[in-house]
């Protein structure tokens, strides 16, 4: 792997993701292109591999190589519109810009790309720290998952990551968005009848079995398979915020794969301090 280099996380820094997110929305809405660009940011994060500590959200997806997979098909649409907002903001690192969430902070509160999809189309806002470092070489072909593979195929990918169980009902959520396109993957059509709304209608559909127009992959129909799957697939059903909730900790989990947040909790304590400083300082000069 070549050296990384990683981005200097400072209040600058922080500023110019508040004006990319702001730039993301306006295009993603422009754009209608929610769907695409929250599969861009797992696709990036999906090559994890823990033993190794290799893929995963580095921004390696950009690269001729790996955007050649044939997972990646369609994705280059999402990575053209990533780089009109990177040409604004070229301090901020790809694998930043591809992932994105929200940051919570005394002074701040900002939203980028991977999660701006989910948040525009309704759904849950996702924590995002900030610092990923962009790498350049690519995973090795066939980390991401196969979609005409069974439950054990699931958990041998997403056990790969780091992740668990619930982690892979939460996360297959992300079909409630967008479509599969013929000639990408070979199968056509959306999971829901709202493709641009983030709920838990993927979930809904999943349990009514076939219908018409809507489209079950053999990795989702696995999810109503396998009984621990099931029993997730039934709570969410049924339960849109605790769908809500448990994907909001997922997408952070995938969006953090091999990712050192210390910098970053660093930085929150001195922004908080700030702003209470700030408040003391406001409230004295009330008085
Ligand atoms: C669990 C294993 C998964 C498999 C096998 C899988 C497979 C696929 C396939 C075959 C497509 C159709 C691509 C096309 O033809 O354009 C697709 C689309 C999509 N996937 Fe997944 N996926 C998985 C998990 C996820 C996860 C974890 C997310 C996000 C959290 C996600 C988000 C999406 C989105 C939003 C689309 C629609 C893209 C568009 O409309 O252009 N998928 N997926």
């Amino acid at each position: 792997m070549a050296a990384a280099t990683g981005p200097v996380v400072d209040a600058d820094y922080l500023k110019d993701i508040d004006k990319a997110r702001r730039r993301l929305r306006a295009l993603i809405y422009a754009k209608q292109c929610a769907p695409i660009m929250l599969r861009l940011a797992w696709h990036d994060a999906g090559t994890y591999d823990a033993k190794t500590r290799t893929g995963g959200p580095n921004g390696s997806i950009r690269g001729r190589n790996e955007l050649s997979h044939a997972a990646n098909s369609g994705l280059n649409t999402a990575i053209d519109f990533c780089e009109i907002v990177k040409s604004r903001h070229p301090r901020i690192t790809y694998a930043d810009l591809y992932q994105a969430g929200n940051i919570i902070c005394s002074t701040c509160s900002f939203t980028l790309a991977g999660v701006v999809a989910v948040e525009i189309t309704g759904g849950p806002t996702v924590d995002f720290v900030p610092g990923r470092k962009d790498i350049r070489d690519s995973p090795e072909e066939g980390r991401l998952p196969n979609p005409t593979q069974g439950p054990s195929h699931l958990r041998d990918v997403f056990y790969r990551m780091g992740l668990s169980d619930r982690d892979i009902v939460a996360l297959s959520g992300g079909h409630t968005l967008g479509r599969a396109h013929a000639e990408r993957s070979g199968f056509e059509g959306p999971w829901t009848k709202e493709p641009f709304k983030f709920d838990n209608s993927y979930f809904v559909e999943l349990t009514k079995g076939e219908s018409q127009g809507l489209l079950k992959l053999p990795t989702d129909k696995a999810l109503m398979e396998d009984p621990k799957f099931r029993e997730l697939v039934l709570l969410y059903a049924k339960d849109e915020e605790a769908f809500f909730e448990d994907y909001a900790l997922s997408h952070k989990k995938l969006s953090e794969l091999g990712f050192s947040s210390a910098a970053w909790t660093k930085l929150r304590a001195l922004l908080w301090l700030q702003h209470l400083k700030a408040l003391l300082g406001f409230t004295r000069r009330a008085k």
